[in-house]
């Protein structure tokens, strides 16, 4: 196989595979490779998720279809979680020239010379040195940028495969982290997002915790806007809830999932909350910021849930009024505690109905946190351009898609009103250029 020239990079799953795949962009441009499309391309590396059973499934039928371009083209690159957890394995099995896992993906430019040479490149270390200092400086974003700033996860929840793939809870440095927001915001970000499987969870020697990160960011001159995902409900710090009422550039909005509204079930799970403690926590985070826009991950037929379990969890999206949630069924993942349940795994047609139910639920819910803001006034962050001639696509605070036809550029802020909602995106109206 010969050294590739073009590189595509396909991420799949969670924010923080964005980031990764926008990371490794940034190295094989370093290395001079030109962006390609995924049909194109002499390298595609296709930056996996794990998490869900279809999500892994995914992998192997791109593989599949990039195998009928042409013989020994493209050479393929898996990384992120299923490279992790498969390992040699995913290149027995699909004959794949770098297995590359997330911890491990500055070293591609290496993996990629050796695959040239006709051998496998496989890195699925979890070394101690933090991959970050090797990559290459930001250079160019958009206008909302992620930034990474703890990875991996100790919390073990029964079902989930990510402190396997991902390794244990990391936080990134401070000086670091704020080095490079500046850098994003130099390279054209108006809004930084900081990541982390568990976000909240991060801090460091000197007793800093997020809300000192998210003080930091809110000094930098150019950044308007500031988030964070994804949270766990026992790390939802004091510092972190007051930081809502006092940092104005941190936007109304908080991602906090509960998984299910039944305290066994959640015992299951090995959450360590309770429906009651999180509901408390919400009404602390709703004291220091009334019009907080709330959002919540939930998995419903965990093994051995109860239809009367099942409507605790209806009960407890009803007394919270989410605006915007994720939602799954329960996938079986090797090796993880909840998997061994199997005399408990729930039929697939009851699975099925719950989960028409939940998203219909939380439907209603998001139309009507969406309707209640028609009329507001707010700044809207342009992302993109729209489908009709005119329009273009932004964010509102609350992480609403707002429509609008304006002449403003992809990355202006500008001031509006919001006039009307559907479930998931609201129409506004210009009120004065900002
Ligand atoms: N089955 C279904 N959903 C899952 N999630 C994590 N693991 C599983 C699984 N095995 C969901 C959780 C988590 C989100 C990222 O994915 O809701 O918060
Ligand atoms: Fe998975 Fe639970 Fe960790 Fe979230 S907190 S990444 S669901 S183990």
């Amino acid at each position: 196989m010969t050294t590739p020239k073009t590189y595509h990079v396909k991420s799949y799953g969670c924010q923080m595979n964005v980031y990764d795949g926008e990371r490794m962009g940034e190295l094989m441009a370093a290395q001079g490779l030109v962006a390609a499309e995924a049909d194109q391309a002499d390298l595609v590396v296709l930056n996996t998720c794990h998490i869900r059973e279809k999500a892994t499934e995914k992998v192997y039928s791109e593989i599949g279809r990039l195998k009928l371009r042409e013989a020994g083209k493209p050479m393929i690159a898996v990384a992120g979680c299923v490279a992790q957890a498969e390992g040699e394995e995913i290149a027995r099995r699909a004959k794949v020239d770098v297995v590359v896992g997330p911890q491990a993906y500055h070293n591609l430019p290496d993996l990629v010379a050796k695959a040239a040479e006709g051998q496998l490149g496989l890195d699925t270390d979890m070394p101690i040195a933090s991959k970050f200092g090797k990559l290459p400086a930001r250079r160019k974003v958009g206008p909302s940028a992620f930034l990474t700033v703890q990875e991996g996860c100790d919390k073990f929840c029964t079902y989930c495969v990510v402190p396997y793939t991902r390794g244990a809870e990391v936080s990134r440095p401070y000086a670091a982290i704020v080095d490079e927001a500046k850098a994003l915001v130099d390279a054209g970000a108006r809004e930084i997002t900081l990541l982390g499987q568990n976000v909240n969870a991060w801090g460091d020697a000197d007793g800093r915790g997020l809300h000192d990160l998210i003080v930091a960011l809110d000094r930098i001159e150019g950044l308007a806007r500031i988030r964070y995902t994804t949270s766990h409900p026992n790390d939802m710090a004091e510092g972190l809830i007051e930081a809502h009422a006092s940092v104005a550039k941190l936007m109304p909005f908080l991602h906090l999932p509960v998984q299910a509204g039944s305290d066994r079930i959640l015992k299951a799970m090995n959450r360590s909350h309770t429906r009651d403690s999180y509901l408390r926590i919400l009404e602390r985070v709703r004291a220091a910021r009334p019009d907080i826009a709330l959002s919540g991950d939930f998995i419903v037929a965990f093994p051995g849930e109860t239809e009367a379990e099942f409507e605790e969890t209806l009960q407890l999206v009803d007394a919270v009024g989410y605006a915007q949630c994720f939602s799954f069924k329960y996938s079986p993942r090797p090796g993880t505690p909840a998997a061994e349940m199997v005399d408990q795994y729930l039929p697939a047609d009851v699975a099925d109905v719950r989960l028409q139910r939940l998203q219909a639920a939380l439907g209603r819910h998001s139309q009507a946190f969406n309707d209640a803001s028609v009329g507001r006034r707010c700044s809207v962050l342009i992302e993109r351009v729209g489908r009709r001639p005119g329009q273009m696509i932004g964010k509102s605070p609350w992480l609403q898609s707002v429509h609008l036809e304006t002449d403003a550029k992809i990355g202006d802020l500008i001031e509006v009103e919001l006039v009307s909602a559907g479930p998931n995106s609201l129409a506004g109206r210009i009120v004065a250029a900002g």
